[in-house]
């Protein structure tokens, strides 16, 4: 690895194995998974001011403000952890907030390792997020149908017996995040590919495949 800190960015839509593989790839090379969308779901959770603006925003599937994204970012940006260096996982999604990136690790004599746009097919996407669930306790990620816990009914990380369900998980949110994702995020890809850190990868594969791919470029971004 480098000895400034890593960064890499995880782009793709709703259901492409972000978070997934973003939580494997913190285990394998230590890195910190910092996800834009679980920073805005524990604000929504404490009641925070950010948290209540964002809430109606999320169930109806749009985007957050730039603004309101920015600020939680900068904050856990700021933490001591995120030394180590980051994966940002559903971060930056506008191009907005691809220039503040840009802005912000200059600031810190950082530069992005690689970004690695996850392609998959829209269709499959509905049945990925309609069927996740994930670990009340540690937030370990299951689908109904793609990754079942070993023994039903309990987690493989920490024994909980309790899970919980997005509130936008559903088919018609889906579609809606899916149509912000090609709106606004997608044209991200061709910003990092001007910029010579665009890597792409198949993730239709299955989990294990996807994440082999993931981690021969993650060796070659951070040597
Ligand atoms: P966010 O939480 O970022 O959600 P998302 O981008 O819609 O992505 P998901 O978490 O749904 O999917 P994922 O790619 O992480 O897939 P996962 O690995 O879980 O954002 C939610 C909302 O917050 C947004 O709509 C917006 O309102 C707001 N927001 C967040 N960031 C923002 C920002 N920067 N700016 C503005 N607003 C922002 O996988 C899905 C399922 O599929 C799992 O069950 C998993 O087990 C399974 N799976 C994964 N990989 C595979 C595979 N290869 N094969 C089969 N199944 C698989």
């Amino acid at each position: 690895m480098t000895t400034t800190p890593a960064v890499l960015i995880l782009l793709g839509p709703p259901g492409a194995g972000k978070g997934t593989q973003a939580r494997m790839l913190e285990e394998k090379f230590g890195l910190v998974q910092l996800s834009t969308g679980d920073l805005l779901r524990a604000a929504v959770a404490a009641g925070t001011e950010a948290g209540k603006k964002a809430k109606a925003v999320m169930e109806a599937g749009a985007l957050v403000s730039d603004d309101i994204v920015l600020a939680i970012l900068r904050d856990r940006m700021a933490e001591p952890d995120v030394a180590k260096g980051v994966i940002l996982d559903g971060f930056p999604r506008t191009a907005a907030q691809a220039s503040a990136l840009d802005s912000l690790l200059a600031e810190s004599g950082q530069k992005i390792n690689a970004a690695i746009s996850l392609e998959v097919e829209d269709d499959a996407m509905v049945e990925r997020v309609s069927g996740r669930y994930t670990c009340a306790e540690c937030g370990e990620g299951y689908h109904d149908t793609f990754k079942v816990p070993e023994k039903a009914g309990v987690c493989d990380k920490c024994g909980s017996t309790e899970f919980k369900r997005r509130a936008d998980d559903n088919a018609e949110t889906v579609r809606s995040r899916l149509e912000a994702y090609h709106a606004q995020t997608a044209p991200l890809i061709d910003y990092y590919a001007a910029k010579g850190v665009l890597k792409r990868i198949d993730a239709m594969g299955e989990i294990e495949a996807v994440a082999a791919a993931l981690d021969s470029i993650v060796k070659a971004s951070t040597a």
